[in-house]
């Protein structure tokens, strides 16, 4: 993985002209505090409008027909009694020529699929769309619709869908494209002539992202003009997908998203709901909202994939890593997507022999999409388990032993890190944690045993341009901050406004956000990779820059000093060294002329001689119930490595938030398909379980390590948002053998696995 965002798949405009890197912030005053959202009122009274929330006069709803196959193949579509049902107001189905659009497209493949199309892959594609009146009355007609299906043979089983002979989901095999390699060293001599060698595999079961607002938009038309209201990671990636199906100008597609509910990676692209609403509000000439139903969102947007990793791991008897090897299948389901399981076993220890091989396999399933952190979580699973057992084989200390292991530079791509954190992570985790204390009390007594585990992780992407602000400053102190951004709950909007409040000496409650809209504001790449701090946040201070530039020119003149010589203070420019001769703003005379300095900040390349990547280490505490295989989480602590902590408040948020989605990838989720029909089983949030407050440990502990990063970027932050999830579970699992001495490979860890492995640890 390189700079280039994994789930951007168009063209991305560059920045015109980005300002090179200024001096980093020394001392900050607003910056590094621990503050709550500018938004926060408004997201906990209700008053902020989610897309979900939107609705528009003589707005119609829609609802979609889905295939109830696995595999099916759709012979005929009657929509006669449909259409005549009361209340509505369009059909749509294949055969409309303006439903003919291409879809489910990569570099590679070219689009494999079309918005409706005949030759349904999974229990859950797109066959028909109604419009009517009322969402009862849409639904209603969705069942009235009349589809004959030839049912097709399925496979949903990534080894079964290997075999010579597997049913074909697209063309003649199964896999998605030739499998990815990456080699260096020797490994097999290293394996032969290590000290100690670990061969195990691994499973992970498929998770589903299910965020608290449902994937949905709202579209209206104006002549030729759309506007459409969706819950997206990236307005201008809906933006750009739009108008390419449609065949219309960006110009002509104005995309809205001041808020959402969530999206975790499954709300980075254009979903076929938008199309659809789209495409129903230009036909009847009303507004047209179409949100999914939970239990659609289960089948239909996107999912982690399941893998099978096999991994082996060589040391030497000291505690070198000598060689690793990783191969993995990865459940692509019915239509290509993209997961990195693979990056860090290449990456995150010193390793000299490293070899790693990924296949994604089409299953009849609903599509994989990015999840955060695609593909590290199932990678670390694997990778920080198999550590854990080579360092038991070895008698080591697995904190002493990925200490022992800590690399100076990316060995994947042969750069030095711009800062790497990995090794405080682990020292000062530790310490948090009392890690030795935890560790002794293996071998306790009684049915209750309890655990310590640790995992480290390295995330793979960071965010660079392109990206560009817009700071307004008005006389009377107040500012306008004009950016492209989703804010997808991780409080990047706060974030950016405390990075104006900085650099212009302004309090943060006169700073107004305008953001999101492709309307009103500049490009931005979609909030994802955990790359929106680091990308925009220096765009937004370059803006912020250029404010103060001017403001400080405007005063020059009028007091006859050197702009060099003055400063900015609460509202108002003085000497610096005589801070009581100030001028307020609105004493500029210039300024007073002007009413409003404007100033556009850009991002500035990433170093191209170095890599920047966030580091992390976490650390369990767990205890088993050995009767009944339950396992309590009594303890995580997660230290990270993600460059400057630019708000405590949302950063203990973004930890605390990974680590919980953490427990639910290590204990309790997973998509069940079922074996005699291919279809999801648990689709409802009912029986996918995903954590409450109750699965939620008392203690968690947050310990930034702040590596003092000047050359990413100028504000020195990395991401955080998902490494905060990516050693979570493997953690756990490594927890989880420490208390009881069996390890559990693939995931959920349920009671019913950890009691049959027990029992079969008993029986010897
Ligand atoms: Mo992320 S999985 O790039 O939202």
């Amino acid at each position: 993985m390189d700079n280039k965002p994994y789930f951007i798949k168009t063209a991305v405009p560059v920045t015109p002209e980005p300002r090179m890197n200024p001096e980093p912030w020394e001392q900050t005053s607003v910056v590094g505090k621990s503050m709550p959202r500018v938004d926060a009122y408004e997201r906990v009274s209700g008053t902020a409008i989610y897309p979900s929330d939107v609705f528009l006069p003589d707005m119609l709803y829609a609802a979609i027909v889905r295939c109830p196959f696995a595999h099916a193949k759709v012979k005929s579509v009657d929509t006669t009694a449909a259409a005549k049902m009361p209340g509505v107001r369009a059909v749509l189905t294949a055969d409309d020529p303006a439903a003919d659009i291409p879809w489910f497209s990569t570099e590679e493949t070219g689009p494999v699929s079309k918005l409706f199309d005949p030759h349904c892959r999974y229990a859950g594609e797109e066959v028909a769309a109604v419009a009517a009146d009322t969402p009862q009355q849409a639904w209603d007609a969705v069942r009235a619709i009349t589809v004959n299906y030839e049912e097709l043979p399925f496979v949903t089983d990534t080894a079964a869908a290997l075999e010579s002979g597997s049913v074909a989901i697209h063309g003649q095999s199964n896999v998605v494209m030739p499998p990815s390699k990456y080699e260096r060293g020797n490994v097999d001599s290293a394996f032969a002539q290590s000290g100690a060698v670990v061969e195990m595999t691994f499973r992970t079961s498929c998770e589903i992202h299910t965020p608290m607002e449902i994937h949905g938009s709202v579209a209206k038309w104006d002549g030729g003009h759309l506007t459409v209201w969706d819950s997206t990671q990236g307005v201008f990636a809906i933006q750009q997908g739009l108008a390419q199906v449609l065949k219309l100008p960006m110009s002509h597609v104005r995309v809205i998203g001041h808020y959402m509910g969530g999206g975790f990676g499954s709300k980075l692209e254009l979903g076929k709901y938008t199309v659809i609403a789209a495409l129903f509000a230009r036909k009847t000439a009303r507004p047209v909202k179409l949100f999914l139903t939970r239990e659609e969102s289960y089948l239909c947007v996107g999912n982690r994939p399941s893998t099978t990793i096999v991994m082996k791991a060589g040391a030497t008897k000291d505690g070198q890593l000598t060689a690793l090897q990783l191969t993995n299948v990865a459940a692509a389901g019915a239509y290509p997507g993209g997961t990195w399981v693979g990056s860090q076993a290449a990456d995150l220890y010193l390793c000299p022999n490293v070899r790693v091989e990924e296949t994604q396999v089409y299953i009849n399933a609903g599509v994989e999409r990015a999840f955060r952190a695609p593909g590290f979580p199932q990678g670390s699973w694997a990778l920080e388990q198999i550590l854990d057992e080579l360092s038991q084989k070895i008698g080591m200390d697995p904190v002493e032993f990925r200490l022992k292991n800590i690399p100076s530079i990316s060995q994947r791509q042969d750069k030095p890190y711009t800062s790497t954190g990995l090794r405080d992570c682990l020292v000062k985790g530790a310490e948090s944690f009392e890690w030795k204390k935890a560790r002794s009390h293996t071998g306790a007594d009684g049915h209750i045993r309890k655990g310590a585990g640790v995992a480290a992780a390295q995330w793979g992407y960071a965010g660079g341009p392109p990206s560009t602000a817009i700071v307004k400053l008005f006389p009377d102190g107040s500012a306008n901050l004009n950016i492209g951004i989703s804010d997808i709950g991780t409080g990047s909007k706060t974030v950016m406004v405390m990075v104006v409040a900085e650099e212009l000496g302004i309090p943060v409650g006169k700073i107004e956000i305008e953001h999101a809209d492709t309307g009103t504001t500049p490009f931005a790449t979609p909030s994802g990779g955990s790359k929106t701090v680091p990308a925009d946040a220096p765009a937004v201070r370059a803006a912020a820059m250029e404010v103060k530039k001017r403001l400080l020119e405007m005063a020059s003149s009028q007091l006859h000093m050197p702009a060099s010589d003055l400063t900015v203070i609460n509202g108002a420019v003085a000497p610096a060294a005589a801070p009581d001769k100030k001028v307020s703003f609105a004493d500029l005379e210039e300024f007073k002329l002007q009413q409003v300095i404007v100033g556009i900040g850009y991002r500035a390349p990433n170093p191209a001689a170095k890599v920047a990547k966030p580091f992390a280490a976490q650390f369990a505490e767990v205890e088993v119930n050995t009767r009944t295989g339950e396992v309590r989480i009594l303890r995580l602590t997660g230290a990270h490595d993600s460059g400057r902590v630019m708000n405590l408040l949302t950063y203990r948020n973004q930890v605390f938030g990974g680590m919980t989605m953490g427990i639910g990838f290590a204990l309790t989720e997973r998509r069940i398909l079922d074996a005699n029909t291919g279809k999801m089983v648990n689709a409802n949030w009912h029986d996918y379980k995903i954590p409450t407050a109750m699965d939620v440990p008392n203690e968690c502990e947050c310990v930034p390590v702040d590596p003092h990063d000047t050359e990413y970027n100028s504000v020195g932050a990395k991401g955080l948002g998902e490494p905060a999830t990516i050693p979570t579970a493997a953690a756990i699992a490594n927890a989880v053998f420490d208390a009881i001495g069996v390890r559990v490979t693939e995931t959920p860890i349920t009671p019913a696995r950890i009691l049959q492995l027990l029992a079969a640890k008993e029986r010897g």
